[in-house]
């Protein structure tokens, strides 16, 4: 069972939470940001990840990667990090829609920018990464000829008919958790994704006239005994699909599930 299964009391009043997708080429306060995030959640909750803060695994030992290497990250095209930012903190303004309580933020962590401790740390982050760039990565963890991804959703992407995102990195810091974080960066994905023109558009096939609508179904992979991350999915409409464990490659954890929700274009 994952230690995150229980629940964060939630504090009496709630955070007003902002949500935005760090624009790229990101800024070095922004990539600061983003790594400080990451490695919190790498060292805070190991089990729910497939990347590790400190040792060879995997996905490597992301406390080791350079500055260029975050970055590199961040700028990925396909890969849209949003962030979760307390009102009050940095690049609130950036969106225009905070949760309409007025309390103030339970918690005011501060972050070193330029020896500067001044401005609340983020919330939250997910990561998005588009069908573009699935379709650019090696055959493996999100290849669906290779892991059990879900079969009837294999085949709707075989024929054309769907197109994958696949959401990852999803985290809440502990102070602000049972606050809706996590659903308004989930809900915020989904408008993104929604929004999306789709491939066919974006590489300007239009030659075959009105393009085909694919269906769009967002993924992600879920420790099954993660039973805080599961519910936030279930409530959000994530549907799940064990895998078996036999499918899995060689260094994943045992126990995990495939979880789809199908999204429609506007
Ligand atoms: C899982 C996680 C992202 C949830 O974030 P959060 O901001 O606390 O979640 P929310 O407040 O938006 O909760 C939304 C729904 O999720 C469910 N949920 C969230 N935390 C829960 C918990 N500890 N126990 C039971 N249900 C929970 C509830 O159904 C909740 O709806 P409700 O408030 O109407 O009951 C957070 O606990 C976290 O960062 N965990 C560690 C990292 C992790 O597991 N990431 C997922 C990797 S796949």
């Amino acid at each position: 069972m994952s230690s995150n299964s229980s629940r964060t009391p939630s504090p009496t009043s709630k955070t007003p939470i902002s949500t935005f997708i760090i624009p790229t080429p990101a800024s070095e306060d922004h990539i600061t940001r983003y790594k400080e995030i990451r490695l919190a959640s790498l060292l805070t909750n190991p089990e729910a990840f497939g990347s590790r803060y400190g040792s060879e695994n995997n996905g490597g030992s992301e406390s080791a990667l350079t500055f260029a290497q975050w970055e590199e990250r961040v700028n990925t095209p396909g890969r849209s990090i949003f962030a979760a930012v307390p009102a009050s903190g940095p690049s609130a303004s950036l969106s225009p829609s905070p949760s309409p309580s007025p309390s103030p933020p339970p918690q005011q962590a501060t972050i070193s920018l330029n020896g500067v401790h001044s401005e609340p740390q983020w919330a939250g982050t997910l990561s998005l990464l588009s069908p573009a760039m699935l379709a650019g990565i090696p055959k493996g963890l999100s290849d669906p000829m290779h892991v059990a991804y879900p079969p009837e959703i294999a085949e709707a992407e075989r024929r054309g008919d769907a197109e994958i995102w696949m959401l990852v990195g999803m985290w809440v810091r502990p102070g602000y958790r049972g606050q809706s974080v996590g659903r308004i960066l989930i809900e915020r994905a989904f408008e993104f994704v929604r929004q999306d023109e789709g491939i066919a558009e974006r590489e300007g096939d239009k030659e075959k006239g009105a393009r085909k609508r694919k269906d769009k179904i967002v993924m992600l992979r879920v420790i099954s005994s993660n039973a805080s991350a599961v519910r936030l999915y279930e409530k959000a409409g994530f549907r799940r699909t064990p895998i078996d464990d036999a499918e899995l490659e060689e260094g994943q954890s045992p126990g995990q599930s495939w979880m789809s929700i199908k999204l429609f274009s506007k």
